[in-house]
């Protein structure tokens, strides 16, 4: 590992030491190499035992007040809003996930016939989904982004062709703050602006960042955010959390639940109907968000990952990965500048005649875990993995 230090930039290799490996607070088998945490984060061992006690509480049902089906999502919301810098809480929920998330979004955006929604091209489903539903049923254009064909400066071009997308007709950007399937950085604070100048609403899908990736609600300023939170947040399967703005603040959320209703703390009182909603963001969360097993297990990841700091680990995955990245090129790989790109997650592109199946075959028999996607290989770092775990990698490409 010395020697590949040598080869760093004197920056990376000093911010290299922000972090050390922080395997040991995981349990991922010996001989396994997890690069791949855009597909599942593993847990926590803390993240674990706060489940196991969720769960063992639910023994005795005598132990669950009233108050707790209200004070450890507070206790989230408020972890999630130092994350991603809300100043407030209260426009924070619980979603089931990103679908559902999203769900809430499309049911209360005012489009009509003439209006167009942007999109880039190949999104994740649960962000393409609803807005191709929104499309059919208003009649609303869906603008899908194409991404370059050319890998020369693709990223900086397929930004280039989002902000030049942005027209007076334009009444919704939906996004990634990175694409899910190759890491491409999207400019957000710049589009952003563009939305601002037509007056269009931007729409972010946070799972494939937020929690490795700096974001800062008050520099961004989306109209939602919405992340699910078994990746990067590295909380269960099925919870996630979502950011509504102001916009939001008088819609309809798309289920009825008791929780949302104005007044529901007052557990003998709740067949007193109410018409009213909990005030502004609250209205959307999912129904039976104060899940006592993994709520717990939500709040204890994102503890730590506030106490890591999302900066800290975009430099700890820049130095571990910036001489293999080197190396790649030198081979004829190719992968994104660093400017458009996260260090968490970034797609490689492999040299003309590779044999894929052959790559694939390697990389499963040696252990290693990371995705394919298309004619490329989507490699997702976090904290656990260490230098050695790219040198694993590239001893099976090579
Ligand atoms: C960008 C992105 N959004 C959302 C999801 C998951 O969506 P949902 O919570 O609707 O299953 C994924 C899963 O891979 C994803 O990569």
């Amino acid at each position: 590992m010395q020697i590949l230090l040598q080869r760093l930039p004197a920056q990376v290799k000093h911010n290299y030491k922000v972090m050390q490996s922080q395997r040991s607070k995981f349990s991922i088998p010996r001989g396994v190499t997890y690069l791949n945490c855009a597909y599942m984060s593993p847990l926590l061992r803390s993240v674990e035992k706060a489940g196991i006690k969720g769960m063992i509480c639910k023994r005795n049902p005598l132990d669950i007040s009233a108050s707790d089906f209200f004070e450890t999502t507070e206790l989230l919301r408020n972890e999630f809003s130092s994350l991603v810098h809300a100043n407030n809480p209260q426009r924070i929920v619980l979603i089931s996930s990103v679908s559902y998330g999203l769900a809430n979004v499309t049911r209360n955006v005012k489009v009509r016939y003439g209006d167009k929604i942007i999109v880039a091209s190949e999104q994740f489903p649960s962000n393409y989904y609803p807005w191709h539903k929104l499309c059919l049923e208003t009649k609303a254009e869906l603008h899908v982004v194409r991404a370059p064909e050319s890998l020369v400066s693709r990223g900086k071009v397929w930004n280039e062709r989002l902000l030049n997308a942005i027209d007076q007709r334009t009444k919704v950007v939906a996004l990634g703050n990175v694409h899910w399937a190759d890491g491409t950085l999207y400019e957000l604070e710049k589009i952003r602006l563009r939305t601002r100048e037509v007056g269009a609403l931007l729409v972010i899908d946070g799972t494939q960042s937020v929690g490795a990736l700096p974001f800062d609600i008050q520099k961004i300023q989306p109209d939602a955010l919405v992340c699910g939170g078994y990746k990067w947040l590295m909380g269960p399967y099925s919870l996630g959390l979502a950011y509504y703005g102001e916009y939001f603040d008088k819609g309809t959320p798309v289920e009825e639940n008791w929780i949302n209703r104005l007044h529901s703390e007052d557990f003998a009182a709740l067949v007193n109907y109410q018409a009213e909603y909990q005030p502004g963001a609250l209205r959307y969360e999912v129904g039976e968000h104060s899940n006592f097993i993994l709520v717990p297990m939500l709040l204890e990841a994102l503890k730590q990952i506030n106490r890591w700091d999302p900066a800290r680990i975009q430099t700890y995955c820049a130095g571990i990965s910036h001489r293999s990245i080197e190396l790649l090129r030198e081979r004829g790989y190719w992968v994104e500048e660093e400017k458009y790109r996260g260090h968490h997650l970034f797609g490689i592109r492999f040299p003309k005649g590779t044999n894929l199946e052959l790559v694939r075959e390697r990389i499963k028999k040696q252990k290693i875990s990371v995705s394919f996607r298309g004619d490329s290989m989507r490699i997702s770092p976090n904290v656990y993995n260490e230098e050695k775990d790219f040198e694993r990698l590239l001893s099976a490409l090579f």
